[in-house]
């Protein structure tokens, strides 16, 4: 049996998609378990390049049946969307499975998310906007509409009815926003509906019964810890659960079924949309921010926004072994690094005189934080080419090492650029 979890150790965006479509060759199942939309993946595979959002990032091999689990959300429109892309692009999407159980967005929850953050101003989350966290929301109090209310259109105009008793309410008087008729969303769902009712399964069963029979089954995360919405910096946060546990309530299987997890970090870090980030640089003309923004190409894959920039923080990598239960990490991104002349890495943060090893669990300390960097040589060379270990230059192993010892876990995998042959696979036995 194996079931194997990536998530993201950081903030997002730290290269989930490429690692997963490197480590799907050897999978016989890629599972969504959480988020939404508000995902972007992007995979660099055969000189082609793929933005993903909903659609699990093993789609590129023909022998991997991708899984949107329960504990997705999706936007129908947009699910539909990329899978016609993908289907422009030469690549098949008929053997993706959706979760009966998974929670649709809806047009009022993108319009609910758009309007909450107007109205926060200055304090606003800075969301995707895709409607997350109202779909969400709903799932919570029990009044969420699900991909299997797609197979039976009187259940769907009830459920609609009953939702938009209370959402044209909070449009219209809250926010001063257009109301929606039934018949209008009902028009639209429906219209989606049987493209989407032909890929229904019951994901857990199918996913359990992969693992009984030894198939190898990848739980691939969106999002990051630190956004996570039990264990992240709430209220800076999504409103699912990217962490490991995730992954069995998202999906349907036990916690006995996952072998290993990993934790995926960038060699520095990243972070779109507001709330506390203490190693954040700031991105004036010449200044390191502005390098690793421009180096890395820190813009958002799903909004475009630009990501702000800092040096890798120990702590919350520190963290993210703890409440994953991390047993690898994948560093990506280290060519990035290349040409600086000395690199910071955050090991604690200070507040009011006081040290703290470990992320301070009172928000408002986190906030406040002042990093404790220790400071590396960098290594002046260009490393986008190398395959192995030691063919990197000894500053770069260094802070590979340097990282390991920080997170107590060994550090499995290194990507040195974007595409699927800029990795250095140093734990990782491929199946046979
Ligand atoms: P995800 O959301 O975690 O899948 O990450 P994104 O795709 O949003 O952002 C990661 C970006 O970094 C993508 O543009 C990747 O192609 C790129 N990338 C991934 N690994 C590396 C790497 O090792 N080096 C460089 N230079 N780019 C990378
Ligand atoms: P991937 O999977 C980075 C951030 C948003 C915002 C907060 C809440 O590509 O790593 P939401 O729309 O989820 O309610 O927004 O979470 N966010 C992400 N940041 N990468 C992501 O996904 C993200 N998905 C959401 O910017 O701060
Ligand atoms: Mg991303």
């Amino acid at each position: 049996m194996a079931g194997i979890v990536l998530v993201g150790a950081q903030w997002g965006d730290e290269g989930k998609g490429k690692i997963t479509d490197l480590l799907a060759d050897d999978m016989d199942y890629v599972v969504r378990f959480q988020g939404g939309n508000n995902a972007g993946h992007t995979i660099v595979h055969g000189g082609r390049v793929l933005k993903l959002h909903l659609i699990p990032s093993g789609i590129m091999y023909p022998h991997i049946t991708p899984v949107i689990g329960n504990g997705v959300v999706i936007d129908p429109k947009v699910l539909l969307e990329e899978m016609d892309r993908l289907e422009a692009d030469g690549l098949t999407t008929h053997r993706l499975l959706i979760s009966c159980n998974a929670h649709l967005i809806m047009p009022y929850h993108r319009d609910l998310d758009g309007a909450s953050e107007r109205r926060l101003g200055d304090n606003e989350i800075g969301t995707t906007r895709r409607g997350i966290g109202p779909a969400y929301q709903d799932k919570a109090s029990r009044m969420g509409i699900r991909v299997q209310d797609l197979t039976d259109e009187h259940i769907l105009r009830k459920k609609i009815e009953a939702a938009l008793v209370e959402k044209n309410d909070v449009l219209v008087k809250v926010y001063g926003l257009p109301a929606y008729t039934v018949d209008e969303i009902l028009e639209e769902y429906m219209g989606y509906a049987s493209r989407i009712v032909a890929h229904m399964a019951d994901v857990s069963d199918v996913v359990n019964r992969a693992l009984r029979a030894d198939q190898w089954v990848f739980f691939e995360g969106a999002q990051g810890t630190l956004l996570d919405l039990d264990h992240g910096t709430y209220p800076f946060v999504t409103s699912s659960s990217p962490t490991a546990g995730g992954a069995c309530t998202g999906s349907g299987v036990g916690p006995k079924a996952i072998d290993r997890v990993l934790g995926i970090a960038k060699a520095y870090i990243t972070r779109v949309g507001s709330g506390p980030f203490p190693t954040e640089l700031p991105s004036d003309p010449g200044s390191v921010g502005e390098f690793l923004t421009n180096r890395g190409g820190e813009f958002g894959t799903t909004t475009g926004r630009q990501r702000r920039c800092g040096w890798y923080d120990g702590v919350i990598v520190r963290y993210a072994v703890q409440v994953n239960g991390l047993t690898d990490l994948v560093i990506t991104k280290l060519d990035v690094l290349s040409d600086l002349e000395s690199i910071q890495v955050c090991v604690a943060y200070e507040y009011e005189g006081r040290r703290y090893n470990e992320l301070p669990c009172r928000q408002s300390i986190f906030h406040h934080a002042r990093p404790i960097y220790e400071e590396l040589p960098g290594w002046n060379a260009d490393i986008s080419g190398c395959r192995t270990f030691d063919e990197l230059p000894k500053e770069a192993r260094d802070y590979i090492g340097f990282l390991e010892d920080l997170a107590e876990v060994p550090v499995s995998i290194i990507a040195v650029g974007p595409s699927r042959e800029q990795t250095i696979m140093r734990r990782w036995e491929r199946r046979l």
